[in-house]
């Protein structure tokens, strides 16, 4: 058997490979270079072109481009209309910007347990904590699979919820053949550079509602309005404007936007490589009895932003940071996504306790993230599937 780094044996790479990275060419530094040039850093014509790309990839009727994926979910959370007495259901297993949203309205995270196999939120566990209280539900495409659209919309109309849609893992991905981004009352995109598409920080919303698209419009950009319809003293006095609730400054640069115009023009290019790796990784994978490999549903075709390396403890003689800290030795950098939300300290200062969501616990010391972006080469993957084999080797039970 091979001596593992940590041991003192060689690496099986000489370099260190992280789990995900932008990738950006000369187009890209040339539409910002453009730009730079332009008479436009912010409220310019980027956001306008970027807005219809958006549009055009999702399907969906409007979109509001924004300065981050937690700005996106925060005007959602806000134009659902969730508030102080409210209930909202969502995934532990998430990135806590997705429960974070509900707390910023005043509203009350609930969270629902995981499927097992696919880590996204179960409809069934969301039908068990529902109450006169519920108002809606974050549902996350976790890893970038989409979440079960047909049994949560069901739900959704049953109890007259609002779907808010965390779609950061997922742009690109459809559901039974539509895109994410048409599917939810809202959804949320990320466009953080780790991410399938990057704007070096931004995100979105779409909807197909125009009313939810003028509300979070307006929430964009300090509650204040040029429509005249909108206003409470409207005149025709050009430089008139009136702010008539309370909103922020969450506008994307035109900056930003012209490096993600110049991205969604690589985004099938991107994808199509992600597939491939991730279909490398999964038959590697499903051969080995000590790995789980993650279930996608058939009615998702998924562009997989995160690749999650998940260990059958009952089959190893370690636990998840010994192999993580193996897997580091090896020079393969990979990362946890994620704790379970309601394990921060700042939601059990809130009084959530651990028990609540066994399969979301289980899964979280099961799990890492393998390196998955489209600059990765064959042999990079090669590594990656090398060194798991070789912990494996060394930790079979
Ligand atoms: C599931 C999920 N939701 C929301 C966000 C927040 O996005 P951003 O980092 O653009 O604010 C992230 C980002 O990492 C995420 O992974």
């Amino acid at each position: 058997m091979e001596r593992l780094a940590i041991f003192g044996g060689i690496p099986v790479r000489e370099t260190p490979l992280g789990y995900g990275r932008q990738y950006i060419d000369e187009d890209d530094i040339k539409a910002v270079a453009e730009t730079l040039r332009s008479d436009n850093l912010t409220c310019g014509p980027k956001i306008q072109a970027v807005e219809e790309k958006i549009c055009e990839v999702t399907g969906a009727e409007y979109a509001v481009a924004v300065s981050n994926g937690t700005a996106a979910l925060h005007l959602a959370a806000l134009t659902a209309g969730f508030q102080e007495g409210d209930e909202v259901i969502v995934s532990p297993i998430t990135f806590a910007a997705s429960a974070n949203c509900i707390l910023y309205c005043g509203a009350k995270p609930v969270f629902a347990d995981i499927n097992p196999e696919t880590y996204n939120i179960d409809p069934a566990s969301i039908e068990k904590l529902i109450t006169p209280r519920t108002k809606g539900i974050v549902a996350v495409d976790y890893t970038g699979q989409s979440v079960e659209h047909n049994a949560i919309g069901n739900i959704c109309r049953r109890y007259g919820l609002t779907l808010i849609e965390d779609a950061a893992h997922a742009i690109g991905t459809r559901y039974q053949g539509r895109p994410i981004g048409s599917i939810a009352d809202m959804t949320c995109f990320s466009f953080h550079p780790v991410k399938t598409i990057t704007a070096g920080e931004g995100g979105a919303v779409t909807t197909n509602d125009e009313k939810l698209y003028r509300r979070l419009l307006r929430l964009r950009a300090h509650g204040i309005t040029r429509s005249r319809d909108e206003m409470v003293h409207p005149t025709d006095a050009l430089w008139y404007n009136e702010q008539v609730e309370l909103g922020f400054n969450y506008r994307m640069t035109d900056i930003q936007a012209a490096l993600l115009v110049s991205q969604f023009g690589k985004l099938e290019k991107f994808a199509a490589r992600r597939k491939e790796i991730v279909a490398g990784y999964d038959a590697a994978f499903a051969e080995m009895p000590e790995i789980f490999v993650q279930r996608e549903i058939p009615e998702s075709d998924t562009v997989r932003h995160l690749y999650i390396l998940r260990l059958k403890p009952e089959a190893l003689n370690c636990d998840r940071r010994q192999f993580f800290d193996a897997l580091r030795a090896e020079n393969i950098y990979s990362q946890v996504h994620y704790l379970p939300v309601y394990w921060h300290s700042y939601y059990e200062k809130l009084g959530y306790e651990k028990g609540i969501c066994p399969n979301a616990e289980k899964y979280y010391e099961e799990v890492m993230s393998l390196p998955l972006f489209y600059g990765m080469t064959d042999a990079d993957a090669e590594d990656v599937i090398s060194a798991v084999k070789k912990i494996v080797a060394h930790y079979r039970r």
